[in-house]
């Protein structure tokens, strides 16, 4: 999958096999799930001629076309399990948070979305026989609640070193919607260098909800949405990697979101996470996880407890 030929290809020459490379394509991979309209842009041809580019690159990389089930059970068997360091939680995953998913976590403020998601962080690096992904993190923050004094806390807690730890997370403030969108596609670039497991989006509509005002941009906010969940989702299936994004809901109920745990993004977020935790707060800075829709596990609660040392039972 990793192929760097992309002189493979047919009307690619050097030349335009080095404007691509500049531009992030630097697999087959990555031309093969891009539009021909993208395409057509970075490497300065036309868009006939990208079509056969990403029509020859998907057949290299075998996509694109049906699949049997016996491939999507072998692609399945593929899907590694990310702890949340609290077993109750992990359980009710049904293992912990799987590669090739997003994960929604949503909740009022301060029911501790960025603090589960920060300990995932700092757990995607652990082997795999201890609950992680052996790879790195990516935090895209549209919030600027990223603090790496905290991950080196939940490091500590967990004995490890945090400047090794914290060397594994790259976050990305993300300025508005249409940046934060943009960031995913930068991920193109990194992820030669670095192994990307875990993304987390936080928050994932917190721009949204303040550039999309009214009923009247509704329509269009949902569009914007969902091509972006896309983007992740497809980010987790190409690489094997855990998608995480926050979505904060109100806790009296709003004009135009109706039911408070309803959380923004409505129906299209419903059902394209393939996992959805819903949090509140509870007493003694203890934190209820209940999980909501999913197509495979049965619905229930599990308790956590936000502890210097990060998520624990
Ligand atoms: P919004 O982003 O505002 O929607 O909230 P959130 O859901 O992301 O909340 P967050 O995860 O930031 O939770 C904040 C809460 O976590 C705080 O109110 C504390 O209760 C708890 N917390 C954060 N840091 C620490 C810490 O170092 N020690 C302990 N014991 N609790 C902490
Ligand atoms: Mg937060």
């Amino acid at each position: 999958m990793e192929d760097n030929d992309l002189e493979e290809l047919p009307y690619v020459g050097p030349a335009t096999a080095e404007k691509l490379r500049d531009s992030g394509f630097s697999d087959l991979m990555a031309i093969a799930v891009t539009s021909p309209s993208t395409l057509a842009e970075v490497a300065d041809i036309g868009e006939g001629t990208a079509i056969k580019i990403i029509n020859s690159a998907r057949q290299k990389v075998d996509i694109g076309g049906f699949e049997t089930g016996d491939v999507l059970l072998e692609r399945r068997s593929e899907i590694h399990k990310l702890t949340t360091c609290s077993k109750a939680l992990d359980e009710l995953l049904g293992g912990g948070i799987e590669t090739q998913a997003i994960t929604e976590l949503f909740g009022e403020f301060g029911s501790g979305k960025t603090q589960i998601a920060l300990q995932l962080a700092v757990n995607a690096q652990l082997k795999h026989d201890q609950g992680g992904l052996e790879g790195h993190t990516v935090i895209i923050d549209t919030e600027n609640t990223f603090r790496p004094e905290r991950i080196a806390q939940m490091a500590r807690g967990l004995e490890l070193d945090p400047s090794d730890v914290l060397k594994t997370i790259h976050v990305a403030r993300a300025y508005n919607s249409h940046h934060q969108i943009l960031l995913v596609d930068k991920l193109k670039e990194m992820v030669s260098e670095f192994p990307i497991k875990l993304l987390i989006v936080d928050s994932l509509t917190g721009h949204f909800r303040a550039e999309y005002i009214g009923r009247g941009a509704l329509a269009d906010r949902q569009q914007k949405l969902n091509k972006h969940l896309h983007d992740l989702q497809r980010f987790g299936d190409i690489r094997n990697a855990s998608i995480i994004v926050t979505n904060q809901v109100q806790s009296k109920p709003d004009a135009f979101f109706g039911d408070p745990t309803r959380p923004i993004g409505g129906h299209i977020l419903g059902h394209t996470a393939t996992f959805r935790v819903y949090l509140r707060k509870s007493k003694g800075g203890k934190r209820i996880c209940r999980l909501i829709d999913s197509p495979n596990l049965p619905e229930g609660e599990a308790v956590v407890t936000v502890t210097e040392d990060g998520i624990r039972d």
